[in-house]
This record gives C-alpha cells, sequence and structure tokens, in this order.
C-alpha cells in the first residue's frame, strides 16, 4: 500500500482547507439544502441542522481528518493501519460504497447544471414565466438523451481532474473557484432579498415553527448535515490523508464548517425570498431550485436584459463549479481505495470508477422519465439512493467513526493528530473524547430509533 513518506501532500494550508471545504460546498448547499428545508417545514429544521452541524459535524469532522492524516492512506486503507486484523475495515469499504452511489445520482444533477449553464449562454430562459420554467425543467428532466449526455460530460470533466492528480487538479481548481463563488451568491442573495413579496419567503427560512417537527425532520437534518460537510464516509478522511504535518486539524474543521454553513444559508436567502414572490412552492423536491432560480434572475434584473444574462451565466458556471470540486471528492474516495487496495494504476483506478459509477447513474438519470415507475420502497431510484445513503449511510457511518476515535483509536493519536504533536493547545479535548465516545454515537443512536418508531 502507499502510504507514509512518500505520499502527495497539498501543497499549503491554504490549499488543504479550500479543497476540503470545496469537497463539502456543493449542490449539498445550494440545491439539496433548500429542498430538504422546503420538504421539512422551513426554520425549525434548519435550527436542528445547525444543531447537527455543531454536536455531530465538526467533532465527527475532526475524528475523520485525525484517522486519514494519521494513517496517511485511503478510507479502507485508514483502517488497516490502525486497526490491523479487525473489522474496522468495514467502515471503510461502506464508505468507499456510499461515495460510489452518492457519485452515481450527483452527477446526475451536476449534468443538469450544464444544461442549464448552456441554455443561460444561449439566452434561453429569456421572456419565459414561472410556469415556462417549471415544464423546461419537467421537460428536460424526462428527456433521457440529454440529461445522460450532460452527466456523462460531468463525469468525464472529473475524471481529467483525478487523473491530473491532487496538487494540480483538485488543489489548484479549488483555491480559484471558491472565492468567486462567495461573492457571486452573495451578490444575488441581497437582490433576492430585495424583491417584491419576498418576506413570506425569509419568514419560512427565519421564523420556527416547532408543531412541524417530526422524527423525520430529525433525521433529514442529521442527513443533510452529513451530505452537506461531505462526512461519513471517509471523504474528508481521504483529503486530510494529503493534509501536511502543520495544518490544524480543529481550525480546519471549523474554517469548513463555517464556509459550508454560510452558504448554505446565503443559498436559502436565494432561493426561498425568490420563490414566495412567484410561487414556487417550497416542497417542490429536486426539481426546486432549477425551477426557483431563472425566476430570481428574470425578476432582479429584468429591466436590464444584459445584467439578467451576465449573472445567470455567472451563477450557473459557478454551480456547476461548486458540485465539480464536490464530485471530484467522490470520485477521490472511490479512485484512491481502488488504486491503493486493489494495487489498479491510478489512471486505471480512475476509469473504473468513471466507467461504473456512469452506467449506475443511467438509472438515476432515467428515473425522471422513462423509469419513473420503477419504485423501490416507494421511492423512485434517484431519491432511493439518495435516502438510503445520506439518512442511512453516512450517519451510521459516523457514528461508527466517532466510536471508533473515541473508543477503539489509542486516545495518543488522537491527541497527536489535534494537537500537532503538542505544538499546539486543546483545552478542549477532554469534552471533545467525550463528546466523540458519548455525545455523537448517543445522537445518532436516538435519531435513528426516533424514526423507527422506537423510542
Ligand atoms: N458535500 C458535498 C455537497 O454538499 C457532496 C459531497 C462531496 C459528499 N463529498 C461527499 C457528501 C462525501 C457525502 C460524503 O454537495
Amino acid at each position: 500500500m502507499e502510504t507514509n513518506q512518500n505520499r502527495v501532500n497539498f501543497g499549503s494550508k491554504i490549499g488543504a482547507i479550500l479543497a476540503a471545504a470545496g469537497s463539502a460546498v456543493g449542490l449539498g448547499n445550494i440545491w439539496r439544502f433548500p429542498y430538504e428545508t422546503g420538504n421539512h417545514g422551513g426554520a425549525a429544521f434548519i435550527l436542528i441542522y445547525l444543531l447537527c452541524i455543531v454536536v455531530l459535524g465538526l467533532p465527527i469532522m475532526m475524528a475523520e481528518f485525525a484517522i486519514g492524516r494519521h494513517s496517511r492512506a485511503n478510507t479502507a486503507g485508514a483502517y488497516k493501519v490502525l486497526a490491523p486484523g479487525t473489522p474496522w475495515r468495514g467502515v471503510g469499504y461502506m464508505g468507499v460504497l456510499a461515495g460510489f452511489l452518492i457519485l452515481s445520482y450527483y452527477s446526475v444533477v451536476a449534468g443538469w447544471t450544464l444544461e442549464y449553464t448552456w441554455q443561460a449562454v444561449g439566452n434561453g430562459f429569456a421572456g419565459m414565466n414561472a410556469e415556462g420554467y417549471t415544464q423546461f425543467f419537467a421537460d428536460f428532466s424526462a428527456n433521457p438523451w440529454r440529461s445522460l449526455l450532460w452527466m456523462l460530460v460531468f463525469m468525464l470533466m472529473t475524471h481529467w481532474v483525478i487523473i491530473k492528480g491532487v496538487k494540480k487538479g483538485i488543489e489548484k481548481s479549488a483555491k480559484i473557484m471558491m472565492p468567486v463563488l462567495f461573492i457571486l451568491i452573495l451578490v444575488l442573495a441581497v437582490c433576492s432579498v430585495m424583491l417584491p413579496g419576498a418576506g413570506a419567503g425569509l419568514e419560512f427560512l427565519l421564523k420556527p415553527d416547532f408543531s412541524k417537527v417530526t422524527p423525520d425532520v430529525f433525521l433529514g437534518a442529521m442527513g443533510q448535515a452529513f451530505f452537506s460537510l461531505s462526512l461519513g464516509l471517509g471523504c474528508l478522511s481521504t483529503y486530510a490523508s494529503y493534509f501536511g504535518k502543520d495544518t490544524n486539524l480543529s481550525k480546519t474543521a471549523l474554517s469548513v464548517g463555517l464556509i459550508d454553513t454560510l452558504v448554505a444559508i446565503t443559498a436559502g436567502l436565494i432561493i426561498f425570498p425568490a420563490a414566495f414572490s412567484v410561487g414556487v412552492s417550497p416542497d417542490a423536491g429536486p426539481s426546486f431550485l432549477f425551477i426557483t432560480l431563472p425566476n430570481v434572475f428574470q425578476m432582479a434584473f429584468g429591466s436590464v436584459p444584459f445584467l439578467a444574462y451576465i449573472f445567470s451565466v455567472m451563477f450557473y458556471v459557478l454551480l456547476a463549479l461548486a458540485a465539480f470540486t464536490s464530485t471530484i471528492s467522490m470520485h477521490e474516495v472511490v479512485t484512491a481505495f481502488v488504486h491503493e487496495d486493489w494495487k489498479l494504476s491510478r489512471t486505471k483506478a480512475a476509469w473504473c470508477v468513471t466507467i461504473f459509477c456512469t452506467l449506475l447513474g443511467v438509472f438515476s438519470a432515467l428515473s425522471f422519465g422513462v423509469l419513473a415507475d420503477m419504485k423501490i420502497f416507494g421511492l423512485t431510484f434517484f431519491d432511493f439512493l439518495d435516502t438510503l445513503t445520506s439518512k442511512v449511510m453516512l450517519p451510521l457511518g459516523g457514528m461508527l467513526i466517532s466510536v471508533f476515535a473515541g473508543w477503539y483509536l489509542d486516545r495518543r493519536i488522537v491527541w497527536e493528530e489535534i494537537s500537532n504533536n503538542g505544538s499546539l493547545k486543546v483545552p478542549f479535548f477532554k469534552l471533545y473524547i467525550f463528546i466523540l465516545k458519548f455525545v455523537a454515537p448517543i445522537a445518532i443512536g436516538f435519531i435513528f430509533l426516533n424514526e423507527l418508531g422506537l423510542w
């Protein structure tokens, strides 16, 4: 196995933070967060989500960082290094599988962002109204060829960065793309909040109604927290295996968590005011972002068509780029595993992942059209994979990771990683271990039992 000293590293600390943030910030924030919030009744969901980020997300992220950097291996390899001969490597295998499954349906939505970029460049949305956008989305997503084509393009783009490697591919793209994305979503949020009738959207987003809180809301919020932070499947532990020795793990986790949360909330500030302003229902599901956004540009800049054009093109490009830094990270999890564990060359490993993921993705893509009636547990193939991964596999993975770091792993290893061998002060260390040992696993277990009605 390719471990230890001669393994590649990110070139800089800021590069490491941005790569991890690039993984975290993606469709999960801008596409999934708004529709999950919409499906689960708004502000109360967001509060529980924030709680999950702080209590579960940050501690587990630090644990993933520690596991990855200490073992300097892919996620399954990490458990073989840290717990040789034990069943713990199963956590790694489950993570690789989850990464593979998520990548397969995520790339479908990522493909949609390319279609929307394409339309925006050709000014194809000009002059449509709210019903027009809804119809456009329904027609496009049901069209087998277009969505398959774009998904394939997206997978090949991801493939291309992966074979370029960690430093030139992953780090460089994240460093350029992330800052531009932040600026643009801020501008759009300001525009959206100023739309006529935006108040109802803001209220939905900010005023909690606890009567809407059901066990589903808890599970949804927890799943969203894991999904959005790229947690639970060893993605960030794989990235941390490329971190330098002096990267401060707790600070990095805090930065990534903050950036990710800010982007999600700002995306909410863009989408909800606009949706309420034109009467798009917030529980529209996966289509929510795509039927609302064109309205934002139309209404915010409609009187100056040139601005509407520029802003929409830029936004869709950046949305695609945000998705891109995330697909890269998922692809990397699986590729690093196939490369190091099955001993294929990196390029061959990457091809395996690209080809099989695309094949599986076909079913998700078609589940908006010709396969819409193929149901598993009453869900379309796309929804089934999303539910299975984000609401079961990721939280379960997170629970096992926190048990592993809290109970199994030598306390000294955790301390060495969090304190960079004693060079950083970690006054919160005892509390941290307490959270890993008790708080996080019990909270996740409670949410599972609660959902199953066993509580
Ligand atoms: N967090 C990314 C997003 O919000 C998606 C993602 C990338 C992910 N890597 C992951 C989700 C690993 C779960 C696990 O779009």
